[in-house]
């Protein structure tokens, strides 16, 4: 019921199903006051702006008044939402008042009682830094109670999904493990619990911490929910992170506080009163100047300033959807780090997590990789590329600076590109940037400003063992003006084609294997635009005729195949690798070029990261279609809902 739409780091857009009603994440869910009464913002505002709201079970059932509407008329009549209605237990009040009144099984049995979408189990949250021995405790009890809530809801066959909330304190051993205990009992969503301390310490690097090593226990295919996070500047980051749901009282807690919230941090009213306008163009802020909201009384003030900051917190959530859209997410954090030293820090912590994030990180994004300081560095993007260098098979190595004054692509400007020896740059960013691949994303697709020397020597460790590595096949290190001096001089012309090794090294880099051998290399012709100039087609010449093999795709340079090269791929990848295996009983929509559904999933290449192009393939390896996948390998294994691979094409029995 939950499925990725699409993605950038950890984060994704998903459609989550909830008895019936979809809805789209990421998203925020504003806590609502269960007594309409102490409803700071009016529901026709939260209605205009949310699909999914969040209020507190326990609340309903410890006030005789409340419980009698919800017992009788549901809890969307009580609050009146008539979209999906997530409820808490009433562990907060726990983790506040140290104790409450009522059973954990009972309070699940009301949530589904009363109507609820989605309930919560009654965990409870250990703050951080608790001792050891309570925490592991605590959290043995948690998912006690996880594991009770879940047969109640299974003999009774509840409507409601349930929430299993992770906890652990800041005990990173033990979140990974009640996440994956909690994550192999089929909760429907999982919350982060007891981080709001980490959020009231500004703690942020903790809460990396936390957040990860949860993500790390559990399925890829349930949403999470970061349980109390509701300020804006921490979305990006959170969503980046692999956090799909957000709570937010905040919006009313700050505005009782005097407080405006924006993206980049929160604002005492105070502090704004003799502006002449609000930075911000909401409905309220464009109504009222600072001084008149200032002016107001207490009650008023509280409203107004409740429904900016309830804007706000939506607006950057809308920002962040579209930033994984347009794959510039990473770019969105690096920026909104700038804004605390506290968030810069939780994401010099986050990189340190690169590895696994790099499996999730999408291997192709619309938007170019931005350099936005000494982080960037580290970025999936940059780990990646200084391993996936090493798939290409080099046999004759120069290694070379390139002045200044040459504008990239390198391979194109430079003129001269020798067929037989690869010339790799010295690059501050990737390392070494191979020319025959430098068209190729992100190498291509990236702006980098002059970086302080500091920067630069960052990649002398990368390039000293790259060199000690291939020390058999480097034949020189000089600079580029030198190499071609010296290159033409040896009168060393062959006859066959530099574009063609670029393909081969291309195709090598994309996917790990020689593609293109001494006799498909004969056969290969590589067309160029006539408008542009530059590589757009691979061709075969097959029983007299020319056949396309691959397309360079014009925002990334990637090798996109026809059935043609597909079938080439098949015949030189050896399995599993890039493939997708798909169930017999649809290998007829397969055949048909039919999108493949992570269902009929049965194996796959468990390397594969998302936005590959892949191989889908039959249990005996008989090549059905070719297509993009959303998924990686682990999700491909994980996932029984949506789109797995988006078909370019079916091959049908006959062709083979
Ligand atoms: N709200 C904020 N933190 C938590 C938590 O850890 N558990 C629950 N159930 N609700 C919360
Ligand atoms: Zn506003």
């Amino acid at each position: 019921m939950f499925q990725i739409k699409a993605r950038d780091g950890l984060g994704k857009i998903g459609k989550l199903e909830i008895n019936g009603k979809t809805i789209e994440t990421p998203t925020i869910m504003p806590v609502i006051h269960p007594d309409p009464d102490k409803q700071l913002v009016p529901m026709e505002t939260v209605k205009k702006l949310a699909d999914v709201v969040i209020t507190n079970s326990y609340i309903i059932y410890s006030k005789p008044e409340l419980r009698e509407i919800a017992e009788k008329k549901g809890v969307h009549k009580l609050i009146g939402f008539d979209k999906v209605v997530v409820t808490d237990s009433g562990s907060f009040q726990l983790s506040v008042y140290g104790s409450i009144d009522v059973k954990p099984l009972e309070i699940v049995e009301f949530q589904e009682k009363i109507g609820v979408d989605v309930g919560t189990i009654l965990d409870i949250p250990t703050p951080p830094y608790a001792d050891r021995e309570r925490a592991e405790k605590e959290m043995e009890e948690t998912i006690r109670r996880g594991r009770e809530s879940l047969e109640l809801k299974r003999e009774n066959n509840y409507k409601m999904l349930l929430n299993g909330t992770i906890q652990g304190s800041t005990y990173m051993d033990l979140r990974r493990r009640c996440a994956e205990i909690m994550g192999s009992m089929n909760f429907d969503i999982y919350p982060i619990g007891a981080v709001v301390p980490l959020l009231e310490k500004y703690d942020y690097k903790t809460l990396v911490d936390v957040i990860l090593n949860s993500k790390m226990g559990l399925p890829t295919n349930k949403p999470v929910h970061l349980f109390g996070c509701g300020h804006p500047t921490l979305f990006a980051i959170s969503v980046l992170l692999g956090c799909d749901l957000f709570d937010s009282a905040a919006y009313a807690l700050y505005a009782k506080d005097d407080r405006y919230l924006t993206e980049n941090g929160t604002y005492y009213l105070e502090d704004l009163k003799d502006l002449k306008q609000f930075p911000c163009s909401c409905p309220v802020c464009s109504e009222y100047s600072p001084r008149e909201v200032y002016n107001m009384d207490k009650k008023e003030k509280e409203k107004v300033l409740a429904e900016h900051n309830l804007y706000v917190t939506f607006e950057e959530m809308s920002r962040v959807k579209e930033a994984i859209r347009e794959g510039a997410l990473w770019e969105l954090v690096e920026l909104r780090c700038r804004s605390h030293p506290r968030l810069l820090e939780a994401y010099r912590q986050a990189l340190k997590y690169v590895e696994f994030i790099e499996k999730f990180d999408p291997v192709t994004k619309k938007s170019g990789f931005f350099y936005s300081g000494y982080e960037s560095l580290f970025r999936p993007e940059v780990i990646r590329h200084k391993e996936r260098i090493h798939r290409i098979r080099f046999e004759k190595i120069y290694i070379t600076t390139v002045s200044k004054d040459v504008e990239k692509p390198y391979s194109e400007n430079l003129k001269i590109l020798p067929s037989d020896v690869d010339i790799l740059v010295k690059d501050d960013v990737f390392g070494l940037i191979p020319l025959n691949i430098d068209l190729i994303y992100p190498l291509l697709q990236s702006e980098v400003p002059e970086l302080y020397d500091i920067e630069k020597s960052h990649n002398k460790k990368f390039v000293k063992e790259f060199i000690e590595r291939y020390k058999d096949r480097i034949m020189d290190i000089v600079t580029y003006n030198y190499y071609i001096s010296y290159y033409n001089s040896k009168e060393n012309k062959k006859k066959i084609n530099s574009d063609i090794i670029k393909i081969d090294r291309m195709l090598q880099y994309q996917y790990g294997f020689k593609i293109l051998d001494e006799e498909v290399i004969k056969r290969i012709i590589v067309r160029r635009s006539k408008r542009t100039g530059w590589i757009r087609n691979v061709l075969i010449v097959k029983d007299g005729e020319k056949k396309v093999l691959f397309t360079l795709r014009s925002y990334d340079n990637f090798l996109i195949p026809t059935a043609e090269g597909a079938k080439l791929l098949h015949s030189k990848i050896p399995y599993p690798k890039y493939r997708v295996v798909v169930d017999r009983s649809v290998e007829r929509f397969a055949r048909e070029g039919r999108s493949v559904y992570a269902k009929f999933v049965v194996d796959c290449d468990r390397d594969l990261r998302p936005y590959e192009e892949v191989l889908v393939v039959n249990e005996d390896d008989e090549l059905l279609g070719y297509g993009t996948t959303i998924l990686n390998g682990r999700e491909l294994m994980e996932f029984n809902y949506g789109v797995a691979v988006d078909m370019r094409g079916g091959i049908s029995d006959k062709e083979q």
